[in-house]
């Protein structure tokens, strides 16, 4: 596996993006950075995180015969491979809010940005783009965020910690293979908020339902009155709590 580690860049997965299209890429080739000062999020948002405490990367995945249908099993199987390497930690009440923010009891401590190349209906290969709080203490416009170390009180050494989740990677991309039923079932067990009686909006307004879990093509699932088990897709609604 190849880990090129820069002193700064825009964005890992841009970076590593340029990359695979100047010259083939080896899979698991992973960009790591001290200072990622454009960071890209979910759904045109930016991630922000300070120099040298926290982990930015991406990893490069390539896929052979995996359809545009199935592409929600690869963020499954990172969510995944981020809570089992944060186990091995201790972190505690790990969670993934749908359908990749991964948590520790209710605080978001890591994002993952997935970006797909595609041909033909197939996805070739995907830049997994990781970022991970790790020693950072103070987010003082993100009330809602924490690193390991504020909910820990532990320093944790940045290059260990990449190794675990490049580890897990690794081991959930061996174990992958298009009958998802095992890694849905797996994920479901971490699904925040599953079962629980919740609030989300949606261009209608506020709702209430329960999750119930994901759609093989990772849409949530949730039971907004008795019987009606409605689906919905992540730009269409908002948990809120
Ligand atoms: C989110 O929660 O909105 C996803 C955040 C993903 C951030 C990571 S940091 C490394 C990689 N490079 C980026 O520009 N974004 C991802």
């Amino acid at each position: 596996m190849r880990i090129i580690k820069l002193n700064a860049t825009d964005s890992t997965n841009r970076f590593l993006r340029n990359l695979s299209l100047d010259s083939p890429v080896e899979d698991f080739t992973t960009i790591v950075t001290d200072d990622q000062t454009q960071g890209r999020g979910q759904m045109g948002t930016s991630w922000q995180s300070q120099p040298f405490k926290n982990l930015t990367f991406s990893v490069y995945k390539r896929f052979d015969g995996l359809l545009l249908e199935q592409q929600f099993n690869i963020s499954m199987a990172v969510s995944l491979a981020i809570i089992k390497a944060l186990e091995t930690l201790n972190i505690p009440k790990l969670s993934v809010k749908w359908p990749n923010d991964i948590l520790s009891d209710n605080q978001k401590i890591c994002g993952v940005l997935i970006e797909n190349v595609i041909k033909q209906n197939h996805i070739e290969s995907s830049i997994i783009g990781i970022g991970l709080n790790v020693n950072q203490l103070q987010f003082e416009h993100f009330p809602k965020a924490s690193s390991l170390k504020k909910i820990t009180g532990v320093s944790y050494h940045l290059d260990e910690v990449l190794h675990l989740v490049l580890k897990q990677l690794q081991i959930e991309f061996k174990n992958f293979n298009k009958d998802n039923s095992l890694l849905k079932a797996s994920y479901e067990s971490y699904l925040f908020r599953k079962e629980k009686p919740s609030t989300f909006k949606s261009a209608e307004g506020l709702f209430s339902g329960i999750i119930k879990g994901v759609s093989n093509e990772g849409l949530l699932e949730v039971l907004i009155e008795d019987q009606v088990l409605k689906t919905f897709d992540l730009k269409t609604i908002t948990l809120l709590y």
